[in-house]
């Protein structure tokens, strides 16, 4: 029998092409939708070679045939999206109107052929909380309008807003991923990203920048693992109409991994604390903790992400 698509936008970009290439292995046929913006072809080399991929090198809004697509395919896996603090702070008008346009042209779309569609979302939605692990049912404690870098969180929690909208209204059978910081190959620093912007600083022996103080932490999620987790998603008809987080529980305070970083590569660079105001301006604010219950993620799907920090800098040929 021949089986239906499965349409990825952003399909080129850091988690869309390592999602792509795993729905390949397995025997999907998929169609990304990117517009290379932050995304490459070259993230895609491995997929391009496979006769069940097509590529539509555009916008999700300018995609001509995205109706077809979405009516088409089993499944739109969502990701497209302008991502990153240091991009979202430098474009915040881009930043807003490409979260929330692509998502709702994405979710008429899927609303005309009831097709399902998984929603990318992100941690960035639960702001400033100081709880020490966050769930998905949890008040979201986002910052002022007048600070820039909180628009990214709101503009991706409208489009999940919107998603349940119309789930509830509409019919779409929909599932939101939070995705927690996620890394492994293919990931640029070119936008903010942490462990890239270290490796390449510690590579090319300079300092290493840490923002702030370096004692607030995160949890790195390999790529393999928030992938494995999507995947298990897609296919579990008890994830419509949820919202999962994604990523991994075990936290590393930045400084840390900064240092972690340097001795790995056997680098002479040294760490610099650099304070926010710096980087970002005025009154900008970060979160001192963000750590995933993954107990959602892991009734219904039975899989928690567990690939280690070394495991992830060993992948990065850094360790
Ligand atoms: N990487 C993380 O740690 C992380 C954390 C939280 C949430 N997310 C979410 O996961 C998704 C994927 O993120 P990523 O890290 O792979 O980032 P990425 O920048 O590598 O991927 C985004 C892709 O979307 C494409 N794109 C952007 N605007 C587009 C548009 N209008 N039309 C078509 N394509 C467009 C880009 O070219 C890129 O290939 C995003 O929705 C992001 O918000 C990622």
């Amino acid at each position: 029998m021949h089986s239906k698509p499965i349409v990825v936008t952003g399909g080129a970009g850091f988690i869309g092409s390592h999602l792509t290439d795993r729905l390949l292995e397995a025997g999907d046929e998929v169609v990304v939708v990117d517009d290379l913006s932050t995304g490459s072809r070259a993230n895609l080399a491995m997929a391009e070679r496979n006769p069940r991929f097509q590529f539509r090198a555009c916008k999700v809004s300018e995609c001509g045939d995205l109706e077809a697509l979405v009516a088409g395919a089993s499944m739109v896996v969502h990701l497209a999206a302008v991502v990153g603090v240091e991009q979202v702070m430098r474009s915040p008008v881009s930043t807003i109107e490409t979260n929330l346009r692509e998502t709702e042209v994405v979710l008429a779309a899927a609303s005309r052929s009831g097709t399902p569609v998984l929603l990318a979302s992100t941690s960035e939605v639960y702001g400033k909380s100081s709880r020490p692990e966050f769930s998905e049912t949890d008040d979201l404690l986002i910052g002022p309008s007048t600070l820039g870098r909180w628009s990214y969180a709101c503009s991706k929690l409208m489009d999940e807003f919107l998603a349940m909208a119309y789930h509830r209204e509409r019919g779409v059978p929909v599932r939101i991923v939070r995705f927690f910081n996620t890394v492994g190959p293919r990931q640029t620093g070119a936008y903010g990203m942490v462990i890239p912007r270290f490796v390449a600083a510690a590579r090319a022996g300079l300092p290493v920048r840490v923002y702030g103080d370096g004692l607030q932490s995160r949890c790195f999620c390999h790529v393999a693992d928030s992938v494995e987790a999507v995947i298990r998603l897609m296919r579990t008809p008890e994830a419509l109409g949820k919202v999962v987080n994604v990523g991994n529980d075990q936290p590393v305070q930045i400084r840390e991994l900064a240092e972690k970083v340097i001795q790995a590569l056997g680098s002479r660079s040294q760490v610099e604390l650099v304070p926010y105001e710096t980087v970002f301006g005025p009154g900008f604010e970060d979160m001192r903790h963000r750590k995933p219950s993954l107990k959602v993620l892991e009734s219904l799907t039975g899989f928690r992400p567990g690939r280690t920090l070394d495991a992830i800098l060993r992948d990065l040929s850094v360790a």
